[in-house]
């Protein structure tokens, strides 16, 4: 009521856009709302985190690590100013949302980017509840620590819970800044001169996840998948500064293993986990010992309930998930796809001792879910119609030259619109990622969300096995210029990258 209105904002809600505007505008103003405003502000700024157990980095995050979630209630306006206290230009993307092309955050595509010293302010309904975050979309910045959850509320929620815990996952590879960006910028410089380079990168293969299915059996296994060749890379080209290359880890909620959160909860209880893996380069398995999980919703959207013992989870996915507390001491244990790492946090309902840091729950290799495993809720599947247009986009490239592409074409954000995937408004649209390489990508869709398969979930990021092809779809309901691309930070600023724009 008017109470909640005047603790949200002190002065009275603009009209939002004007509904005979641009088709942007129309977009907009078709989405309603409440006309509640949630004013936040989020400063990116350089910052010395404690990472737990002695370690701190000096990076860049949104004032903690991970930022501060952010919530609003499903049909506020929510009005987000970014400060960029950094020393190069930022922005703010809000993945996974629906929301008007101009507030994508996508610079040079919907915005300029803000500049050091600048502000910019964000302005656009959240009408789908859900659980998303944001995060630059310049260069591979959100490595760095520069992420927060996004929480959308919904005033109706239909799931019955006594708690809810949001559990962001990051890899943390060179263990000093988070991300090897400097790296990465000289390891391309390499290669682009045609192998002049000839930087060591360790031989570190990328064997992908053979055993691995798109088409619905119950299980995903092993083999190596996620991270790659960043340690390798790193230790290279910083091989005559090796004092400073410290080891690599994992993070919950932006603490290392050996000293991780704690949940103290107690028996019982119910708890809603929203997980997002906030990983530039890492896909984590994950678990809770003890117990199985259900699962509830990916990226937002509702599934038809789901019981499993371990998660896979791609990076810039999110998952939801009903627990019941067993009475003890257990490991929410996040393992490293491809790799003997893990990041955890704890959860504490009664006495006991805390496991290990090395310790790995069994349901680590039970019954694994990923995203094309799981089914619509029925609210949530788009009605069956004949797609109008058909985009056809392999994922090409590999390890040895580092040509990540779309269709064997890097994407040049110097010229973003040169070869767009057009589509138009009010049509019914299909993807079908086919994977060429042999490692995975998690595609990730701008401003839609699509369904995976026939009666698949509705999401906005899906991992694509190589070798295989994923078809989802989507309508054309957004009008803009949107990006697709690969979620692996790296993959996806070498050029696994496109666009999708409205005729
Ligand atoms: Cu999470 Cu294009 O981004
Ligand atoms: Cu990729």
């Amino acid at each position: 009521g008017a109470g909640l209105l005047a603790a949200c904002s002190d002065s009275p809600a603009p009209p939002l856009v004007d509904p005979s505007g641009s088709p942007v505008a129309r977009a907009e103003a078709a989405r309603g709302g409440t006309g509640r405003e949630r004013p936040v502000t989020v400063t990116a700024t350089a910052d010395t985190v404690d990472l737990g157990g002695g370690t701190t980095a000096r990076t860049w995050t949104f004032g903690a690590l991970p930022g501060t979630p952010v919530r609003t209630t499903a049909g506020d306006t929510l009005v987000a100013t970014l400060n960029n206290h950094l020393p190069d230009p930022t922005s703010l993307h809000w993945h996974g949302l629906a929301l008007r092309n101009d507030m994508d955050g996508v610079p040079p595509v919907t915005m300029r980017p803000v500049a050091p010293g600048g502000s910019f302010t964000y302005r656009f309904v959240t009408d789908r509840p859900g659980t998303y975050w944001f995060h630059p979309h310049v260069g591979v910045q959100l490595d760095r620590g520069l992420y927060a959850p996004l929480i959308v509320e919904d005033p109706r929620e239909p799931l019955g819970y006594d708690e809810e815990w949001v559990v962001v996952l990051d890899d943390w590879l060179d263990g000093v800044t988070g991300t090897p960006d400097q790296a990465f910028a000289e390891l391309r410089k390499g290669m682009g001169g045609g192998g002049s380079g000839g930087h060591d990168m360790g031989g570190h293969s990328m064997p992908g996840n053979g055993n691995g299915n798109g088409n619905g059996s119950d299980n995903v296994k092993g083999g190596g998948a996620g991270s790659f060749m960043l340690m390798g890379a790193t230790s290279a080209l910083l091989g005559g500064d090796a004092g400073d290359v410290r080891h690599p880890h994992h993070l919950v909620n932006g603490r290392i293993a050996a000293d991780p959160e704690v949940y103290r909860s107690a028996p019982g209880r119910r708890v809603r986990l929203r997980i997002v893996n906030a990983g530039a380069d890492t896909a984590y398995r994950l678990a809770l010992g003890g117990h199985r999980l259900t699962v509830t919703h990916t990226d937002g959207f509702p599934v038809r309930h789901e019981e499993v013992d371990a998660l896979l989870v791609g990076m810039g996915e999110r998952y939801d998930v009903l627990v019941t507390l067993q009475d003890g001491v257990f490991p929410l244990t996040a393992l490293a796809e491809g790799k003997d790492a893990a990041g955890r946090a704890l959860v504490r309902t009664g006495a006991g001792e805390a496991p290990a840091a090395a310790f790995r729950p069994a349901e680590l290799n039970g019954r694994i879910l990923a995203a094309t495993d799981l089914r619509a809720a029925e609210e949530a599947g788009l009605p069956k119609r004949t797609p109008d247009r058909i985009h056809r986009i392999e994922l090409t490239g590999g390890m040895a030259k580092y040509d990540w592409a779309l269709n064997g074409r890097p994407f040049d954000m110097a010229d973003p619109a040169a070869r767009p995937f057009l589509v138009g408004g009010g049509e019914r649209v299909r993807l079908e990622f086919v994977n060429r390489t042999d490692m995975w990508h998690p595609m990730h869709l701008h401003g839609h969300t699509f369904q995976v398969g026939d009666d698949g979930p509705r999401k906005d990021t899906v991992i694509v096995l190589p070798g295989r092809t994923v078809v989802c779809e989507f309508e054309a309901d957004n009008p803009g210029q949107w990006m697709t691309h690969c979620h692996n930070a790296y993959h996806g600023e070498a050029g696994m990258m496109g666009l999708l724009a409205y005729r």
